[in-house]
């Protein structure tokens, strides 16, 4: 497992600067918005390392330097300052910080900071990333091993499956696999930004190409270079785009928004998407020509009931990472609680068993888990024929969200098939999860809403 970090800053793209560093180093990053919300997390999960802004409302970074001091596991803690402010550089020093960072800093300086505090840890993150990934099932290891042998090749690597799979994870190990793991890891959400921006945000753009563009920018292409790229959610991308990345791929060379020559690009490219891209293409979504660039190494990572052998011993990992903290007393977890885990179907695949697995750790008070202790997303139980309740009055809000609920299960949690089915976006689906999540019906898997009220979480049995 990788070292974590913790990152607290009340200016998001503070933190998430800070947090693409700590990523490319080959740590996981953890972030926080004040003082209690990261004194909650580091309670609750400690990291050896804390990077925090002096300035925050509510609880402010020296605060928080004082309190985490004290904790058991005392981690090294980096304060940021205003420029200028060396005053405040000095008391943060005074007071036990480990180093201070001056804004506005540049990622060298970041770097050198993360390789002093976490020296040899750094390299057993880069050299434990194989032992990340956790199975025995012959058909995952024998992926493993392909990513391993293609990871200094440049050739593109395309990975399917469902939610929750570990395409994301399998895309890191490619990355540290091989040569390219020195260089930048760079990761795109291609759903995730609408569809006007992820051009200029994939290629970058020349000051003044369009109204707007005040500055040169660089795109993720060029931030990636020497690196991989991962772009997630592929079959997201728009006919247009799918052409301009088509060229990328064949040229080794981008064009920039409003450039007049093309810039040379040393990338990897690992591609991910929870559709079937050969079905997008029969349906004209999907450019073939592109697919054959994307799917030189294919890569399709089953779903995790197909391989309930792994279950177990990713249930123990997950014990084994969320567990065993000073205020927390689990320590393993009983057969009999395996055997309910192995019995559930995991629409949600290893992200559903993972949230599950941690969120019934920070609520039971024994040593060890026991089914009764299990808290398992029932609201997106696949649904049989029969469950279909008549649904005569009872609010249109609520026939909504069964339907939701039931569509998704029935789809195993894959939102874009759910929104298809129903007609609706994705961004839809998405909004009203959010929304039946605030509502405190499912809870989220990490971050400062785990500190909601335990409440609202329906026990199974
Ligand atoms: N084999 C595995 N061993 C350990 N952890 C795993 C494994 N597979 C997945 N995980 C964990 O499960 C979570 C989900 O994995 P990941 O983000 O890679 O899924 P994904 O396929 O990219 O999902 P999505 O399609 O929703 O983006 C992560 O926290 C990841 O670390
Ligand atoms: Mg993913």
């Amino acid at each position: 497992m990788k070292p974590r970090i913790l990152v607290v800053d009340d200016e998001p793209l503070i933190r998430t600067a800070l947090s693409e560093t700590i990523r490319r180093k080959g740590f996981e990053s953890v972030m926080a918005c004040d003082g209690e919300d990261a004194l909650l997390q580091f309670r609750r999960s400690p990291t050896p390392l804390v990077f925090a802004d002096i300035r925050m409302p509510r609880m402010d970074g020296l605060e928080l330097l004082k309190r985490i001091k004290g904790a058991e596991s005392a981690p090294r803690v980096v304060l940021i300052t205003a420029y200028g402010s060396v005053e405040t550089a000095v008391q943060a020093m005074k007071e036990g910080a480990y180093d201070f960072l001056m804004k506005p800093f540049s990622t060298k300086r970041v770097e050198e900071i993360l390789e002093r505090a976490m020296g040899a840890e750094g390299a057993y993150a880069a050299d434990s990333a194989a032992a990340a990934i956790v199975s025995r099932d012959p058909k995952i290891l024998a992926l493993l091993s392909t990513v391993k042998r293609v990871a200094d090749d440049a050739a593109s690597i395309l990975i399917q499956g469902e939610s929750g799979t570990g395409k994301e994870l399998f895309a890191r190990q490619a990355h540290l696999s091989g040569r390219r793991r020195q260089g930048p890891f760079v990761a795109v959400n291609c759903a995730a930004i609408p569809e006007s921006l992820l051009e200029s945000e994939l290629f970058g753009h020349e000051r003044g190409a369009f109204t707007g563009a005040m500055t040169r920018r660089v795109g993720k292409f060029e931030a990636a270079d020497g690196g991989t790229l991962l772009l997630d959610e592929i079959s997201e991308m728009s006919a247009p785009l799918q052409a301009k990345l088509l060229r990328a791929l064949q040229e080794r060379a981008i064009d920039r928004v409003g450039g007049s020559r093309p810039v040379e690009v040393d990338i990897r490219v690992v591609a991910t998407t929870n559709r079937d891209l050969k079905d997008e293409i029969r349906h004209g979504r999907f450019r073939p020509d592109l697919y054959y660039r994307l799917a030189v190494v294919p890569i399709s990572l089953p779903p995790l009931r197909e391989r309930k052998g792994d279950i177990a011993l990713l249930a123990r990992h997950f014990v084994k990472r969320y567990a065993g903290g000073a205020d927390n007393p689990v320590r393993e977890i009983s057969p009999a609680a395996i055997a309910r885990l192995e019995g559930w179907s995991w629409p949600g695949n290893v992200r559903e068993l993972e949230s599950c697995v941690h969120r019934s750790v920070l609520l039971c008070n024994r040593a060890c888990l026991e089914p009764s202790d299990l808290i398992l997303e029932t609201m997106i139980e696949p649904a049989t024929g029969e469950q279909i309740q008549e649904t005569t009055g009872g609010s249109f809000r609520a026939m909504e969200k069964q339907l939701i609920l039931e569509t998704l299960a029935s789809v195993g949690g894959n939102r874009m098939k759910a929104a298809e089915i129903l007609g609706v976006s994705v961004r839809t689906i998405r909004n009203k999860l959010r929304d039946y999540r605030e509502a405190g019906k499912i809870l989220p898997i990490t971050g400062r809403e785990l500190a909601a009220p335990v409440t609202s979480i329906r026990k199974s049995s």
